[in-house]
C-alpha cells in the first residue's frame, strides 16, 4: 500500500500542501513547530478518521481560516493498493453556525472515491502502523491507552470489529442513562433487557477478537523480543477482561497465574464469553443499578504484559517498557501484513532519537524493508549514513515542505531493499 499524493487546506499549520511521496522512506526533516507531527496526523486521520493528538476536531482546522465566510479544513490522499487499485480518499472539517474555532462545532464529511461515507467505511482504505513518542510509554499508561491501542490495530484490519466497538459505545451510553432513570424510578427488569442483550452481543465479539490479536501478538514477539534484547527472556501480553473467563484465566505458567494472569488461547470462544458475560451482567444486577454505570465489559478491559513472568505493569524498568512498546509495533506492522494482504504505511514521529542503538537499529531495519515509511526527525544525527542514503529527505519548514538539499550517497555495493543494519 502507498500514499501517492496528500492535499491538505487549512489543516493546522498548512494552509496549502500538494505533495507527491514515492515508496521507501521519506524523512520529514526540520526544526520545532514547523509542522512535522502535523503532517502525520494528517495521515493518520486519513486511515482512521481520528486525530491522535486534537482533543476536539476544531482544532485541525488553520487558525486563519475563522475568517474565511465558511471555516473549513481538507485532507485528501490518493492511496494505491497491491492490486493496482487507487483510492481518493477525502475528509472535510467543517464549522456550523458558530464560526470561532476556539468553541465551534465541527461536522466531518468523509468521501471515498468520490462518494460520501461513514467514519467506519473509511477504516480499512489506508492501513497504517502510527509510532508516536508517547507510544513507548505504553505498558506505563492507562488501561484506557492501552484498549486504544488495540482498538486503533483491529479497527483498521476488521470492519466487523470497529461497527461492534462502535455500537458497543454507543449501547453503554444508553444504557448508562436507563440505569440512572432507575434511580428516579423502580428497576425494571424487562427494560433492561434488550440493552443487556445487544451490550453481549457487540462486547463479546470485541473481547474475542481482541483475545485472538493478542494470541497472535504473542506468537510474533516470541521472535520479535529476544531480537531486540539479545537476551532470552519471554514477554507474554496477557488479556484481562473485567469478566471471568475460565478460557482466558488458564496458565501454565505459574508465576503469571500468581498474578492472577491468563495465556489467551489462540482461538477465543465466542459463546464461553458471551455466557459468561450474560452471567456477570446478571450477578451485578443490584450493584449496576446502584452506580448507575455499566460496570463490566470490554470498555474496561486491560492488557498487561509479563518478560519471564514477572509483572511489567509494576517492574518494568523504563528501558523494558521502551522495548516491549517497539516489540509490539513491529509485531503490529506483521500482523496488519497477515491479516489485510497489504504491506501498511508506517509512519514515526520522532521516535528514533528517543531509542538507544540496538533499538533503533531493530526500527531502521522495519522502516527499510517497509513498502513505505514517512518518518519526522529533528536531528539527521539519529540516522545512519546508509539509512539517510535510501530515505528520500524532504525538509520541513513552516508549514512548507521541500525537497532538502541534504543528499547522503549509498554505500557502494548496497542495492535498494537490502539492509545492512545490524540488530
Ligand atoms: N489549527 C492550527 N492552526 C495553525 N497552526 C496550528 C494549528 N494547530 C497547531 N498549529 C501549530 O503548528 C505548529 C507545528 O506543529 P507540529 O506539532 O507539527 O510541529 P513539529 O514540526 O512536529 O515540531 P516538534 O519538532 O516540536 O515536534 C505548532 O507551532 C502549532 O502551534
Ligand atoms: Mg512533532
Amino acid at each position: 500500500m502507498l500514499i501517492s499524493h496528500l492535499a491538505l487546506s487549512n489543516f493546522r499549520n498548512y494552509p496549502h500542501l500538494e505533495i507527491d511521496f514515492a515508496p521507501g522512506i521519506t524523512l520529514l526533516h526540520g526544526n520545532n513547530a514547523q509542522g512535522k507531527t502535523n503532517l502525520l496526523e494528517a495521515i493518520f486521520f486519513l486511515a482512521t478518521a481520528r486525530s491522535p493528538h486534537a482533543g476536539a476536531e476544531r482544532e485541525l482546522i488553520h487558525f486563519g481560516a475563522a475568517s474565511e465566510p465558511i471555516p473549513f479544513a481538507r485532507v485528501e490522499a490518493k492511496v494505491e493498493r497491491a492490486s493496482g487499485q487507487t483510492i481518493d480518499l477525502e475528509i472535510v472539517l467543517v464549522t456550523g453556525e458558530e464560526k470561532d474555532l476556539a468553541t465551534a462545532r465541527v461536522s466531518k464529511r468523509i468521501k471515498v472515491n468520490g462518494v460520501n461515507k461513514r467514519a467506519l467505511d473509511l477504516l480499512g482504505n489506508l492501513n497504517v502502523v502510527l509510532f508516536l513518542p508517547e507510544d513507548l510509554d505504553l505498558v506505563f499508561g492507562s488501561p484506557g491507552d492501552r484498549r486504544r491501542y488495540l482498538d486503533t490495530t483491529l479497527s483498521q484490519i476488521d470492519p466487523k470489529y470497529s461497527r461492534a466497538l462502535s455500537q458497543y459505545g454507543s449501547i453503554v451510553e444508553q444504557r448508562n442513562a436507563l440505569l440512572k432513570e432507575f434511580r428516579e424510578r423502580s428497576y425494571n427488569a424487562a427494560e433492561l433487557e434488550p440493552w443487556n442483550n445487544k451490550l453481549v452481543e457487540n462486547g463479546a465479539y470485541v473481547m474475542a477478537r481482541r483475545a485472538q490479536a493478542i494470541d497472535s501478538y504473542n506468537n510474533l514477539v516470541a521472535e520479535i523480543h529476544p531480537r531486540l534484547t539479545a537476551e532470552h527472556k519471554v514477554l507474554k501480553l496477557h488479556y484481562q477482561p473485567t469478566i471471568p473467563i475460565e478460557a482466558f484465566t488458564q496458565n501454565d505458567d505459574a508465576s503469571a497465574r500468581q498474578l492472577g494472569l491468563g495465556i489467551t488461547p489462540p482461538a477465543a470462544p465466542l459463546e464461553q464469553i458471551s455466557a459468561a458475560f450474560k452471567q456477570q451482567l446478571a450477578d451485578l444486577r443490584t450493584k449496576e443499578v446502584g452506580a448507575a454505570l455499566t460496570l463490566v465489559g470490554p470498555h474496561r478491559d486491560d492488557l498487561r504484559f509479563t518478560i519471564d513472568g514477572v509483572d511489567m505493569t509494576t517492574y518494568a524498568s523504563r528501558g523494558q517498557g521502551r522495548t516491549i512498546a517497539v516489540a509490539l509495533k513491529l509485531a503490529e506492522i506483521e500482523l496488519m501484513r497477515a491479516e489485510t494482504g497489504e504491506e501498511p504505511v508506517l509512519l514515526l514521529d520522532d521516535v528514533m532519537s528517543e531509542l538507544d542503538k540496538p533499538r533503533r537499529a531493530a526500527l531502521a531495519h522495519a522502516i527499510l524493508n517497509a513498502h513505505q515509511a514517512i518518518l519526522s526527525a529533528t536531528d539527521l544525527d539519529d540516522f545512519t549514513e546508509e539509512f539517510l542514503g535510501r530515505a528520500k529527505i524532504l525538509k520541513v519548514n513552516d508549514g512548507k515542505v521541500e525537497a532538502s538539499e541534504m543528499r547522503v550517497d549509498v554505500p557502494e555495493g548496497k542495492s535498494e531493499g537490502e539492509s545492512n543494519v545490524p540488530f
